[in-house]
């Protein structure tokens, strides 16, 4: 069997600029290091804002710290007229090894299709950069629907022109529990978490699902991680707000002690 590595994945959204990014990684860091986190039994990614990611390289960088970076958006083109984008080329310059596409709030408030979300997952792959495929209901389309016709919907058009070896991530975030504090069940997040592997199985093939980590998302915190990480189809979590407190988010990345 296939073990996959957990990602305990931090979405900072719109908050910490960079010299605040520079205080919570090193807090962050010192952290796990003093609570004798054991580096590699879990993956421990950051995704800051754009204008962080330079500064937040340099630290890691500098301090050999094992964290993982990545964005949290790409162009979908990869250079010239596109003013205010920014192409998976400089990201990838800047060793992001993550990106996250598709996160509701940019299907949300920046009008995202899943069309735009497919051309951005096959830029990232065209830079060497995994996407972080974010699929999930609202809670009209989860009373209309269900909880996995949407997302289901929603990764098949985003894996469409996807190659069997590539190497992506899917995270499953319900809208309806994104900082509501309300997050979804265990039971509920492993069935759709499943279903999407099974997504991945039919469109990639089975090693392909048997290899990528699908994540769960929605107001994940330290007191819930735990109950997540036991369902065996989900992977790990990815973390909004939880993630901006470091011994909280310190607290997550450690959910196994
Ligand atoms: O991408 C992570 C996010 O949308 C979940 O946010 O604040 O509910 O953990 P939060």
């Amino acid at each position: 069997a296939v073990t996959r590595t957990p990602l305990i994945a931090g979405n900072w959204k719109m908050n910490l600029d960079h010299l605040q990014a520079v205080a919570f990684v090193q807090k962050l860091h010192w952290t796990l290091k003093d609570a004798k986190h054991d580096d590699d039994s879990v993956e421990v990614a950051v995704f800051p804002p754009f204008t962080d990611l330079r500064t937040v390289q340099t630290l890691l960088d500098a301090d050999k710290i094992p964290f993982a970076l990545g964005a949290q958006d790409v162009s979908a083109h990869d250079a010239g007229a596109y003013t205010g984008e920014i192409s998976g080329a400089f990201l990838a310059k800047l060793d992001n090894r993550y990106v996250i596409i598709g996160h509701s709030e940019r299907r949300q408030y920046h009008a995202e299709t899943d069309e735009v979300v497919a051309a951005k997952v096959q830029a990232a792959l065209r830079h060497g950069l995994a996407p972080v495929i974010c699929v999930g209901e609202t809670s009209e389309d989860l009373e209309k629907y269900g909880a996995s016709a949407v997302p289901v919907g929603q990764l098949e058009v985003a894996l469409e022109g996807v190659t069997a070896d590539a190497d992506i991530v899917v995270a499953y975030e319900p809208v309806w529990a994104i900082g509501s504090g309300q997050a979804a069940t265990p039971e509920q997040a492993q069935d759709v978490c499943a279903k999407l592997r099974a997504v991945v199985a039919e469109r990639l093939g089975e090693d392909a699902a048997a290899r990528t980590r699908v994540l769960y998302g929605g107001s994940v915190k330290a007191a819930n991680i735990a109950s997540f990480m036991r369902e065996p189809d989900v992977d790990g979590a990815l973390v909004g707000g939880a993630s901006l407190v470091v011994d909280e988010f310190a607290a997550i990345i450690r959910y196994q002690k």
